[in-house]
């Protein structure tokens, strides 16, 4: 790593291409820290919504957002031809899987594509989407270059990962480390001159395939402990031991130990889907990582297993064929409207192929698409309705979630993310409960 930077000359008017989960808040922090701010994203509902005060993610609300349109910083456009006049660039479009689990750049090659031709001499462009090593010198760069500018001369060109971790309140956006890289030395000065004015840390490293595998070590990394923690969990249940109180014991040594806690699978456009770049781009060079091809056949096997334990546990001996499942909670993570590669989606369809019924309930979702491409939609959560199923089953545990409702109302409970801690003398349940990986039954 260097330091010791030289402080370019301050840059202050930056466009931001990409404005959802990570380029919203990534351009209101800009504007906050005294920037000029074009964002520009294709999805001309999403640019009306800024444009009248409104918010389309959780973390913001919408007077953070119309704060930031009054501010007089902030324009933003579905043209990118607003885009000209920006000293520095910034990319944030989706980098997700395609159908064979090889990477889908064709959103960012597209953003490239439309780019080139509006470049300006000067220009920084930095490259935040999630990525496999090599993209930035190997894809990116020679679409750049079709402007006519050559990078490191007359264009600058990084690679700083996104770190951002929607709906975690604990820690804000700017005192996250931000790691920067650039294809060359004056590159990485421009990266280092604009991002040191907004995080409270920057991080340096030497190349931007160095800044690419970071990223992707670090969610390799949950990745493979997510998945160890829930093959453990298999464990713990047919030993009869409570893995969460295993859990809760080991993270009282003051070192060597990370917790990591079980729940219905691995989720998200992040975590199940960046071990698979890092996977395609070592298969490229003859080499495989086993730690991720195990953690994806333990995470690809885990609705298969928790529909045969909702049905080993469903009273009256029933079958899952023709039992009534009612879901709670469908989204990758709690408090996040974002369906993305969440491991409700394959216990829903697995359920579904087993003969059950399925309904669901999750405050921020009213309707998911099937595998078969029909859409389910989202029923309210009533005690009624939670009397009708044989068994609740909750995948997400929502900060809204009504456990008392819940549990009051409910025959089977199901919980694979340990949300409902009972004290049976404080909630008294009239059905039974099973947490994942809990090795007992209440009730
Ligand atoms: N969501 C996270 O928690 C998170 C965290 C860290 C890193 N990342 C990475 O950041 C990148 C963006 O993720 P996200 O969650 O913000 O995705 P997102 O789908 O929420 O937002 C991407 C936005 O880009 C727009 N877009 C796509 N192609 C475009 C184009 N050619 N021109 C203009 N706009 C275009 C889309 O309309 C969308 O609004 C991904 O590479 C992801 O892996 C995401």
């Amino acid at each position: 790593m260097k330091e010791d930077h030289t402080v370019e000359v301050m840059q202050k008017k930056v466009a931001i291409i990409g404005l959802g989960f990570v380029g919203l808040p990534l351009s209101m922090m800009f504007v906050r820290k005294g920037f000029h701010v074009i964002g520009i994203d294709y999805d001309s509902r999403k640019i009306s919504a800024i444009q009248q005060g409104k918010s389309y993610i959780q973390d913001l609300s919408d007077s953070d957002i119309a704060e930031a349109v009054q501010s007089g910083r902030w324009q933003v456009s579905a043209d990118y031809a607003a885009l000209s006049g920006a000293d520095t660039v910034i990319i944030c479009v989706p980098t997700p899987l395609s159908p064979d689990n090889s990477p889908d750049l064709s959103y960012l090659t597209d953003t490239c594509s439309r780019l080139a031709p509006l470049l300006t001499p000067g220009q920084l462009v930095v490259i935040e989407s999630s990525t496999y090593p090599g993209t930035t010198r190997e894809v990116v760069l020679p679409l750049l270059e079709k402007s006519g500018l050559r990078i490191g001369q007359q264009l600058y060109l990084g690679y700083s990962p996104e770190r951002i971790d929607p709906g975690n309140k604990s820690i804000s956006f700017s005192d996250i480390p931000k790691i920067i890289s650039g294809i060359t030395a004056d590159c990485e000065r421009k990266l280092y001159a604009v991002y040191s004015q907004v995080f409270e840390q920057v991080v340096t490293v030497s190349t931007t395939e160095a800044a690419e595998t970071a990223k992707l070590l670090e969610n390799s990394y949950r990745f493979i402990n997510i998945s160890f923690i829930n093959e453990f969990a298999q464990l713990c249940d047919r030993l009869n031991v409570n893995v969460w109180e295993v859990i809760k014991a080991a993270a009282t040594k003051p070192y060597g130990f990370s917790a990591f806690y079980p729940g219905p699978g691995v989720g998200g456009h992040c975590i199940p889907v960046d071990p698979l770049y890092l996977q395609w781009k070592a298969a490229q060079a003859g080499i495989t990582s086993r730690f991720i091809e195990l953690s994806q056949q333990v995470n690809d096997s885990l609705p298969a297993y928790l529909a045969d334990r909702i049905e080993q546990e469903l009273p009256g001996r029933k079958r899952l064929a023709g039992a009534r499942i009612l879901v709670y909670g469908v989204t990758y993570k709690p408090d996040i409207a974002d369906v993305r590669e969440s491991a409700a989606l394959p216990i829903i369809n697995t359920l579904l192929h087993r003969g059950a019924a399925v309904d669901y309930h999750d405050p921020y979702i009213p309707h998911i698409k099937l595998e078969d491409g029909s859409k389910l939609q989202g029923i309210e959560l009533t005690g009624e309705r939670l009397k009708q199923a044989d068994c609740v089953l909750i995948c997400m545990n929502h900060e809204v979630m009504p456990g008392d409702l819940i549990i009051k109302h409910s025959r089977f409970i199901f919980d694979t993310r340990h949300s409902l801690s009972v004290n049976p003398a404080d909630h008294p349940i009239t059905g039974k409960l099973v947490t994942f990986g809990d090795g007992t039954t209440i009730g």
